[in-house]
C-alpha cells in the first residue's frame, strides 16, 4: 500500500555541503515527482545545504545545539521543527549528530540515512578512507533506515562502487557521491511510490 495517500512530505536534516540533499530537491521539483521537500533543518549556521533549500523555496531552520540545554531538548525541538511541517518522512544528509531515541520515537521507522560504504562494512566517519586502507577492491553506498546504532539499521538499497588503481580517498569519495545522489533518491521514490514497507515495520513496532 502506498503511504500515505498523496505525495510523500520530506524533510531533511544536513549539516554541511548538502550535494545529496540538492539530489533530492531536484528530484522533487521533476514534474509528476512522488514526494516534496517540506524543510531542511540544520544544527550548523554555515551549511550550505541552508543556502541550497532557500534558493530552492524550501523552508531552512537552524536548531543550533548551544541554545538547548540538554541533547534530548535539542532532539526534541529538531523533531518538532520536522513534525510541525508535516513531515512524513527524514532524510538524514550529512548531518553530523547521532539522534537520541527521543527523536526516533517521535518518528518511528520513518527516518532514513546514506552512508558512503557497503553496510556493514565501514561504518561510521571516514567510511571511504577506512575501506581504502583496508584494501577492499568494492565498495559503495548504502541507503537505510536509522535505529538507535550507528549506521545499522535495516538496509534498503546498496550501488557498489569499483575501488582502482591510484585511488586516494579524495577520488573515492568523488565516484561514492555520484552514485549516492542516484541511490538516495531512489530510495526515497521507492518509499514515496510504496514499493518498500514503509514505516519500517520492525522499527515502527519497537518499543513503546
Ligand atoms: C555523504 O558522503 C553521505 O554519505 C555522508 O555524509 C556525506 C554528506 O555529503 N553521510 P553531502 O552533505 O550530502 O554533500
Amino acid at each position: 500500500m502506498r503511504w500515505p495517500a498523496s505525495k510523500l512530505k520530506v524533510a531533511a536534516l544536513a549539516s554541511g555541503r548538502g550535494s545529496n540533499l540538492q539530489a533530492l530537491i531536484d528530484a522533487a521539483s521533476r514534474p509528476g515527482a512522488p514526494f516534496s521537500m517540506v524543510a531542511v533543518i540544520s544544527d550548523n549556521p554555515n551549511a550550505k545545504a541552508l543556502e541550497r533549500a532557500r534558493a530552492a523555496g524550501v523552508d531552512a531552520v537552524l536548531v543550533e545545539r548551544r541554545n538547548h540545554a540538554t541533547r534530548q531538548l535539542f532532539d526534541a525541538a529538531l523533531a518538532e521543527e520536522a513534525r510541525k511541517r508535516g513531515a512524513d518522512l527524514v532524510c538524514l544528509a550529512g548531518f553530523m549528530r547521532l539522534l537520541s531515541p527521543s527523536f526516533l520515537s517521535g518518528f518511528r521507522g520513518r527516518v532514513i540515512n546514506i552512508h558512503p560504504a557497503l553496510l556493514p562494512s565501514f561504518p561510521g566517519l571516514d567510511a571511504q578512507k577506512q575501506a581504502l586502507d583496508y584494501g577492499v577492491k568494492v565498495t559503495g553506498c548504502t541507503v537505510h533506515f536509522v535505529d538507535e546504532g550507528v549506521d545499522t539499521g535495516p538496509i534498503i538499497l546498496q550501488t557498489p562502487v569499483m575501488v582502482e588503481e591510484g585511488d586516494t580517498a579524495q577520488t573515492l569519495s568523488d565516484r561514492i557521491l555520484e552514485q549516492e545522489h542516484l541511490a538516495y533518491v531512489k530510495a526515497v521514490e521507492l518509499i514515496a511510490t510504496g514499493k518498500i514497507e514503509f514505516p519500517h515495520p520492525r522499527l515502527a513496532g519497537a518499543g513503546a
